[in-house]
């Protein structure tokens, strides 16, 4: 039965592939021969962050998962640095983004940002230097994991380089500050443009826009006019705008109502997490971040967790699903299907499920029974 569901959502677009879109930004070729092989060429070799916290658990999670199901990639470990590293101002160390620019593929724990002055967001560091200008969060219901709503199928697709996150602030006299929101028309283009894509290789109907331009007529207004310019590129696909708090409304009470999402910055990390309520958490949704030259750079959104860190606690399941969506960005679609089907048996089957989802397993025991699913 479980693996009837599971069988059903891989036709049903779970995790839809994230590499055919990116063609449209004009990298029309294999991501599996665009990423670096490694010394053993029949060896993809891919960038992996295990992150801080719970990160390196979760991470040999999908390292052991991925020996089983006998997936070719070799992975190029690296680590948060532990001073600022002047060429990226963070301590993300500039060999490690090296590594994601020859690798073209990578997999991201998470990090959390040391707290001090004068360095930047590990996460914003990575996005901005990697101009990865899309991020694609896929949210579906889990079979047998029982939320307020059943059979949730909706991609959230974020502007990931500039808006509200442009890094812009200043105080103008004491008790006064300012926040600059910046859009531009080809951040702008090019993340409607890969919604739009996206949605038509994934066999999706619909491109909603999400803004506030009624209040933010010129950020959001440039925002909206460049949507509706590529819309009328995709004729196929219905488009539609929808004011954010409105979008809010609606999808919680019913998200049936949306498909694909598209939307600035701020706007996409919230509505994002919103999402992710819809299915259990962010403990549960795969993350993918889109750059420019065919770079995709998978991630897991949660925290480090550093309370439950080294315990054998985790839930690994974000961060394998992310990983299954970089296997769907490398075309290795037989392995992305082979662990997603195994990763959604073993949740759906409930008798292995870490204490978040209301189990008793470790981190190892949950990860073993994936194993023998595959
Ligand atoms: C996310 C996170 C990040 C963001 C934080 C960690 C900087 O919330 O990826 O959604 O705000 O973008
Ligand atoms: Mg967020």
């Amino acid at each position: 039965m479980a693996s009837q569901i599971a069988r059903r959502l891989l036709r049903s677009n779970f995790l839809n592939s994230t590499s055919t879109v990116a063609s449209a930004g004009g990298f029309n070729r294999s991501f599996a021969s665009a990423a670096a092989a490694g010394p053993n060429s029949n060896l993809i070799r891919a960038t992996l962050f295990p992150g801080d916290g719970i990160g390196p658990e979760i991470a040999e999670s999908v390292k052991q998962i991925f020996r089983v199901a006998d997936v070719p990639i070799e992975w190029e470990e690296h680590y948060v640095g532990t001073e600022i590293d002047p060429r990226t101002q963070s301590f993300l160390t500039w060999e490690s983004l090296e590594s994601v620019r020859r690798n073209k593929i990578g997999l991201k724990g998470p990090m959390a940002t040391p707290i001090g002055k004068g360095h930047r967001s590990l996460n914003l560091t990575l996005r901005k230097e990697l101009n990865l200008y899309a991020n694609v969060r896929p949210c579906n219901s889990l079979p047998g994991y029982k939320t307020r709503y059943d059979d949730v199928n909706l991609i959230t697709i974020r502007e990931n380089t500039e808006g509200e996150y442009s890094g812009l602030e200043h105080q103008v006299v004491r008790g006064v500050v300012e926040s600059l929101k910046i859009i531009t028309r080809q951040a702008s283009l090019r993340v409607a443009e890969y919604a739009f894509h996206y949605a038509k290789t994934n066999g999706r109907e619909r491109v909603s826009a999400i803004h506030k331009a009624n209040i933010m007529q010129k950020t959001d207004g440039l925002f909206l006019k460049c949507c509706r310019e590529v819309a009328e590129k995709y004729p196929e696909i219905k488009y539609e705008e929808v004011v954010i708090d409105n979008c809010c409304l609606m999808l919680v009470k019913n998200p049936a109502l949306f498909d694909v999402l598209v939307m600035p910055n701020l706007y996409g990390d919230i509505i994002s997490d919103l999402c992710a309520g819809l299915i259990g958490g962010l403990g549960l949704t795969a993350s993918c971040n889109i750059g420019e030259g065919g770079i995709a750079l998978a991630e897991a959104v949660h925290g480090s967790a550093p309370d439950i860190a080294g315990k054998n606690m985790a839930n690994p399941t974000a961060l394998l699903l992310s990983s299954v969506a970089m296997l769907r960005h490398l075309e290795l679609n037989d392995k992305a299907d082979h662990i997603q089907d195994a990763i959604l048996t073993t949740i759906a089957d409930g008798k292995y499920r870490t204490a978040d989802l209301g189990g008793h397993s470790s981190t190892t025991e949950f990860t073993n029974a994936i194993c023998d699913h595959l």
